[in-house]
């Protein structure tokens, strides 16, 4: 300690010398762009920090005795018509939640259209989906429950399962019957027979409240932007500084969890899915809008893009350097980067440290443990 403490003097005093002896010989501007530099990457940093506490809506709030349920539900295939599914199926927490193909896989053993994408952090997301079709998280749920092709399982069926099964049975009671929803006891004890202990709606706030808790794990990044500089490795550290300057990334990719929780034409996809904009025929920009990913974990979890159709990390950054389809549609954020082979290792150097310790993507035990608690 003592000795890194006497380093670190020298090291600044070696600094000084050199910023004026330099100034000695040539004008003083030529250390601003630096000094410029470094006080940029110091405002960059401060953006990327990660919150302390979930946020669970008003509608839905936080309980222990739900979030239980909700992950029991996650994990069995109860939900699946022929009870070989799970959520966790597609979603598997060791593969950044997502399911490591490029299109999820349907019942016949085809692919879907769309890739599974990963569930990380989806508390501070509003709309989901690919294309924004969901409001809500809590109105995602039926969607592969009911899919012919995903859990193939009618609500009706679900529901009269899960009453069925006196262990789930009292799981809801316990969830919803208690004053932990912040009814009086009397309010919620209405006849049983009016309100049955399993719905739709329930079994939707379950899973919801459950999935809020799967937050990504402290990376090399945070502990980086935390203030520890041996944290990640110098080209990640200028990775960072062209993220945010000169390869524009952060226009979307922003904030803690590199989302901006919205949907853009990257010039990439071609083809009938026009992602959002099916939903806005007379708005030409969102032709092929898709929703930004996070990037945490992102490492973990190729092949890349709605439809899978990027293999690696280095085929993105080619990709977003090349400047996809000039197309109306296409983001004004976007346009072709002139990387050089080194900033394009840089940038690939930068997006590995937004990945948790191997063997530390969060498991199910990790969620139970020490996931962050409201
Ligand atoms: C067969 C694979 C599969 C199964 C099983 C599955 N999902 Fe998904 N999930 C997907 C795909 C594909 C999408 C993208 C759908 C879209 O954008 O229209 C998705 C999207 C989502 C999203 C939105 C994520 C985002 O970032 O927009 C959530 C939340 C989600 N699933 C939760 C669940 C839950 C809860 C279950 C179980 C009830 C489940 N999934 C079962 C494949 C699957
Ligand atoms: C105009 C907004 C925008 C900008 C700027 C942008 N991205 Fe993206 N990014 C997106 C969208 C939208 C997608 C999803 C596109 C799709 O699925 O077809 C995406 C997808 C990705 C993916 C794939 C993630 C996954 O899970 O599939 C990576 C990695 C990525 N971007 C990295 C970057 C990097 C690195 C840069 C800077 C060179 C960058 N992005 C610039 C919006 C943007």
């Amino acid at each position: 300690m003592m000795a890194w403490k006497v380093g670190g003097a020298l090291a600044s005093l070696l600094v000084l010398i050199w910023v004026s002896n330099s100034a000695a010989v040539a004008p003083a501007s030529e250390t601003a762009p630096a000094r410029s530099a470094a006080a940029k990457r110091e405002t960059w940093r401060r953006d990327y920090r990660a919150p302390t506490a979930i946020p669970f809506p008003d509608a839905n709030p936080y309980s222990e005795a739900k979030a239980e349920l909700g992950r029991r539900l996650f994990f069995d295939p109860i939900l699946s018509g022929d009870r070989n599914r799970s959520c966790a199926s597609c979603h598997v927490p060791a593969l950044g939640w997502g399911d490591g193909r490029g299109r999820a896989l349907d019942l016949s053993g085809g692919d879907m259209e769309l890739r599974t994408p990963s569930i990380l952090n989806l508390a501070w997301q509003e709309r989901l989906g690919w294309d924004g079709k969901f409001r809500t998280l809590e109105s995602v749920s039926f969607f592969p429950i009911t899919g012919a092709g995903n859990m193939n399982l009618p609500v009706a069926e679900a529901l009269r399962r899960l009453s069925e099964d006196a262990d789930y049975a009292r799981a809801f009671a316990e969830a919803f019957e208690t004053s932990s929803e912040g009814l009086p006891q009397a309010q919620t004890r209405i006849p049983s027979r009016a309100t049955p202990v399993v719905t739709q709606e329930r079994v939707e706030a379950a899973l919801a409240t459950f999935e809020r808790l799967i937050v990504s794990r402290p990376a090399p990044f945070d502990r980086w932007i935390g203030g520890d500089e041996g944290a990640i490795t110098e080209a990640a550290k200028r990775g960072f500084d062209l993220f945010n300057g000169k390869a524009n990334c952060a226009a979307c990719h922003s904030g803690w969890s590199f989302t901006d929780g919205s949907y853009h034409d990257i010039g990439t996809a071609t083809g009938s899915d026009i992602g959002r904009g099916r939903y806005f025929p007379n708005a030409p920009a969102l032709r092929y809008a898709f929703k930004t990913p996070g990037l945490r974990e992102v490492s973990r979890r190729a092949p890349y893009m709605h439809n899978g159709s990027v293999p690696t990390l280095a085929a993105v950054i080619d990709l977003y350097d090349r400047g996809g389809i000039d197309r109306p549609s296409r983001s004004a954020d976007i346009r072709p980067l002139g990387l050089s082979l080194s900033e394009k290792a840089d940038l690939a150097a930068f997006l590995e440290t937004l990945s948790s310790e191997p063997g530390r993507v969060p498991a199910l035990a990790d969620l139970t443990a020490d996931t962050p608690r409201p």
